[in-house]
Order: structure tokens, then sequence, then C-alpha cells
């Protein structure tokens, strides 16, 4: 099969359900992707669109893809974390649709996935630290600590002590190295875990979601709607913390999944969550 280009959108249907206060109104949607979202937006309403990514062929590819809408739809190739400093007028909703992309996954040169053999970069961007840079320039024990961190991965000391040994410099050497380092039963789990810490740490993940929720709040109007798709728990206790913090209205008092029909469809929303919050 070829490389799945279009990432489909998840929960698009609840997206916009509670995105969308006023049919006319401007909206951000921070993590633009392939534009799938932002697509069913300018589909669904005759409102105005600008869709940020940091990784500037996502911005490319969905430019194509709604080019039918220029009028409408604004793309930015940058940091959510600025969202504050770039955004001159209020909006009203903030979409954050965190993590990669399928066709981010999928693009053996990011070097996200496991199953691809790429280079260990992980880098949304193309700026900052790669994961091969953490390997040479972190010690052991810093290593250790992310993966247990960002990944729950109980083996961390004894992964971190074989990656400072070995320093592998493509995907396919590290998915090696975590294999041997774990029983067989799990790798695939390791694997998940030790992948997911290292894209957390290179894309300093946390600190950017962080930013970024702050900003929108800034740059959301009253009554204005903020909606968060997370993939992990670390990432939904951040977003419900820094929301708390802020004096956001939650909507959403429990986490809204996607339904039987979407599950069968796009495995990838398995652990999606989407919680809304209202300024
Ligand atoms: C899950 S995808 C979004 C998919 C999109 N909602 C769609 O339906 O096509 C997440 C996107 O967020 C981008 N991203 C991650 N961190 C970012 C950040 N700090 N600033 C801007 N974009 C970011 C990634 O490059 C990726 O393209």
């Amino acid at each position: 099969m070829g490389r799945q280009v279009i990432h489909l959108p998840v929960m698009g249907d609840e997206v916009i359900h509670w995105l969308v206060v006023k049919n006319d109104g401007f909206y951000l949607d921070a993590t633009l992707g392939c534009g799938g979202h932002s697509e069913l937006i300018l589909k669904r309403t005759n409102a105005y669109v600008i869709g940020i990514d940091v990784d500037r062929e996502q911005i490319r590819l969905a430019e194509e893809r709604l080019s039918c809408y220029k009028d409408r739809f604004m793309p930015i190739n940058a940091n959510f974390k600025f969202i504050d400093s770039f955004i001159g007028r209020p909006v009203d909703g903030v979409l954050f649709d965190l993590g990669y992309s399928t066709y981010q996954l999928n693009t053996p040169q990011k070097g996200f996935s496991y199953r691809m053999e790429g280079p260990l970069d992980m880098r949304y961007g193309r700026q900052g630290m790669t994961a091969y840079d953490i390997i040479e320039e972190w010690e052991a024990e810093e290593i250790a600590d992310m993966l247990y961190r960002y990944g729950g991965e109980r083996k961390s000391r004894n992964i971190a002590r074989k990656i400072k040994d070995k320093k592998p410099r493509t995907t396919g050497e590290l998915a090696l190295l975590v294999r041997k380092s774990v029983p067989r039963r799990n790798g695939h789990k390791h694997l998940g875990r030790v992948f997911q810490a290292f894209r957390i740490a290179v894309n300093r993940e946390m600190e950017n979601i962080k930013q970024g929720i702050i900003g929108a709040f800034h740059v959301l109007n009253k009554n204005g709607r903020l909606v968060v798709i997370t993939y992990h728990s670390g990432e939904e206790k951040l977003v419900l913390k820094t929301v708390n913090e802020l004096g956001y209205t939650t909507l959403t008092t429990k986490p809204i999944t996607p339904g039987k029909l979407e599950f069968n469809r796009n495995p990838r929303c398995r652990s999606a969550h989407l919680r809304v919050f209202e300024k």
C-alpha cells in the first residue's frame, strides 16, 4: 500500500458541534496538519480559519487542499506556543488536535515510526535538537528520566544505558536496541513508550501545550471555545491543570471519545479524548 497522505480528522462532527459558536465567526486551528478539521469548518460554515503548523510540509499540503477557500483561510507556519504574539485579532474558537499526523508518521525521514527505517530526527518542524542530538548530548540518567516521565517506561534505566553505549542513529537501530532490552511479547508496547517519550522531549511538547493554551486564552473572545484533543494521559493532565489555573469554564465533565464506527474506520483515534472549555 502507498503512503497514506490524508490524515482523517478525529471526531470531526464533535469538533464542529463544540467549536463553532458563530457561523460566520473567526477560528484558529492551532494544529492544522493536513487541514482535515479546517476543511470541515470551511465546508460547513461561512467562518474564517487561520491554520497554524510548525511543519512547513503540512502547511503546503493543507494550503493545496484548501485552495478553494483562499478568501476564508490563512495558513501560518509557526509554533502554536507563540499564538498570542502573531494573532492580531480576537477569535471565537481555538482547536488543538495534539501530536503528529498520519502523514508525518508515514514519512520515514521524520523518524516518528519504529516500523519504518529513518533517521532519528522526530522534529515536527526543522528547528531545535533531533532525537539523535539528545542521544549524543544528554547523560544516561537524563535520558532515563525522560523515558520514564514522558513514556512511563519502567525499564528506562536499562534502555538509557544501552542507548548511550550503542548510540543508535536510525529508528531501526533504536527499535532493535529496545527490543533486546525487554521481554519479547511486550516489545511493541515498550517501543511505543520509548518513541513517544523521545518525540515529546524533542518537540518540547509539554512546554508548548502549556504556552499554547495560555496564548489561546489571550486571543479568545469572551464565551469563545477551546477544543482540545489529547492522545495520552500526560498531555491530558497538563491541559486540565492549565485550563483550571486560567479559569476557563469546563463544558465537558467527561472526555468525549470516538464512536464505534469511527473507531473501526480510523484506528489512530483509539486513544483520543476531546474536551471543551469556554473563556
Ligand atoms: C494530529 S495533527 C493535526 C491533524 C489535523 N487536525 C487534521 O485533521 O488534518 C497535529 C499537527 O500539529 C502540528 N504541531 C505539533 N506541535 C505543534 C506546535 N507546537 N506548533 C504548531 N504545530 C504543531 C504537527 O506538526 C501536526 O501536523
